[in-house]
């Protein structure tokens, strides 16, 4: 570098620092990631391959698989399945069944007559714990086959993962948090989504780059996504992608269209998995009203020994700006009087974790840390980060860190464990249940340091 090179560089970071710091004066800096944004670029058409293959799990996932793709628009959908065997011979027991196929004209961001061919089914008769291999295609041309496990029938030890937004630069800079998971718990049973799992509603190439930063791993292990304020265009009308890529339990409230395979639950192995779909929840009060009488039922009648319930908004903001007053308002009594283990969130693009007693409160929380109550957590997968304040309720906190979330449940506890993109291990705790149902955190050494 030449010095003139060397000088200018030197006024330039001077001009940065100079205005960083006199933004830091006026409110907090929300840095925003390079803006690479694909939906900047003309879509991606699909081809006579199959392409963007995804599990989902039923509500019957002992017994059922969700099997979702797309291809080029024209072609029909069919899936070859078989119970796996150590060597190839399997593939002569394979049967066929067809898909339902969507042949859909769709209005993305990038062009407002989108042709793809969306493909599902559910495979339905399954044997319980047993290893399924599977292929999708049209008959002529195939995806390679896959493989995924069932669930069992009884409350057995099993492992999900937890990611929090992913957001920005999706392919580039989140997908190492999503590949770091699957090293550490590659034989997870699902993996949660708390919503903007992309930036732009309806933009297709955005969702191409969800697809392509899990790749083979979405079609061997079941995705349960709920939805974001990024997943939802202005009305609000969920993006046109949703319902067409993901075939998720229509277990929501009965007979309201607008929270199908947005607001669901599913009963594994002793856990039961809430999704809410938080966006309605905040800005329609029917809906709002439509899910509090839905949770009140799921939760007053569950045989489950543990409870999750996972939506994007925060009850507790990690930014005294940021506050879902209307969200906290009506879920936590909820929360309270049913004792839910655990609250699995995101959008606020930092990390904070903390039991929270029972009671009506503010944003803040309560003044202190808690080993009681229901556990509360924030997380982001990608790399928008937003700052985090100093919670009093918060018993481990991290700004600028990309996580993943492990969580090992079984009758006896839940062992959650935060990681960061990295593989460091940040956070840990498990949560045990005395003989009145509450539960007792107890924050456990983080390992490797
Ligand atoms: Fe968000």
């Amino acid at each position: 570098m030449k010095p003139t090179q060397i000088l200018m560089l030197g006024a330039a970071l001077a001009a940065l620092g100079g205005q960083a710091f006199a933004q830091k004066a006026e409110r907090p800096l929300r840095p925003e990631p390079a803006p690479v944004q694909a939906s900047d670029l003309p879509a991606v058409p699909p081809t006579t391959q199959p392409e963007r293959i995804i599990l989902n799990l039923t509500a019957d996932p002992a017994h059922e698989m969700a099997v979702t793709w797309r291809t080029a628009p024209g072609l029909l959908g069919h899936v070859e399945y078989a119970q796996a065997e150590d060597g190839p011979d399997f593939i002569q027991k394979a049967v066929r069944v067809a898909a339902v196929t969507d042949d859909a004209t769709i209005a993305v961001r990038e062009d407002p007559a989108f042709k793809a061919a969306y493909h599902s089914t559910v495979l339905k008769g399954l044997k319980p714990e047993t290893v399924y291999a599977y292929r999708v295609g049209d008959g002529e041309r195939w995806s390679e086959w896959l493989q995924f496990r069932t669930a069992a029938t009884t409350a057995k030890p099993f492992t999900f993962l937890y990611m929090g937004d992913m957001q920005n630069n999706i392919l580039s800079e989140a997908s190492r948090t999503m590949r770091m998971a699957f090293r550490k718990a590659g034989d997870a049973a699902f993996v949660i989504h708390a919503g903007d799992l992309i930036n732009r509603h309806d933009s297709d190439n955005e969702w191409g780059e969800w697809f392509a930063a899990g790749g083979f791993l979405y079609a061997q292990t079941p995705q349960m996504p709920t939805p974001g304020n990024h997943e939802y265009g202005r009305g609000p009308v969920l993006n046109p992608q949703w319902r067409r890529q993901y075939t998720l339990p229509e277990t929501g409230p009965a007979g309201v269209e607008k929270l199908k395979e947005t607001a669901w639950t599913v009963d594994y192995q002793g856990l039961r998995l809430i999704s809410v779909d938080a966006p309605l929840f905040h800005g329609d009060e029917a809906m709002r009203a439509e899910m509090v009488r839905w949770l009140d039922g799921l939760l007053a009648n569950n045989p489950n020994r543990w409870t999750v319930l996972f939506l994007h908004f925060p009850l507790f903001s990690i930014d005294p700006d940021r506050d879902n007053e209307r969200v906290r308002d009506a879920l936590k009594p909820l929360i309270d009087k049913y004792k839910v283990d655990l609250v699995l969130q995101a959008h606020d693009h930092g990390y904070a974790r903390g039991a929270i007693g029972a009671g009506a409160m503010t944003n803040a929380g309560p003044g202190h840390p808690s080993d009681q109550g229901s556990t509360y957590v924030v997380s982001v997968a990608g790399p928008k980060m937003y700052p985090v304040a100093d919670l009093s309720w918060a018993t481990r906190s991290a700004a600028r860190t990309q996580t993943f979330q492990t969580l090992d449940v079984s009758p006896e506890a839940v062992t959650y464990r935060a990681f960061t993109a990295t593989g460091r291990e940040l956070d840990a705790f498990r949560l045990t249940k005395d003989a009145k149902g509450v539960a007792r955190v107890k924050t456990l050494p983080v390992r490797g340091q």
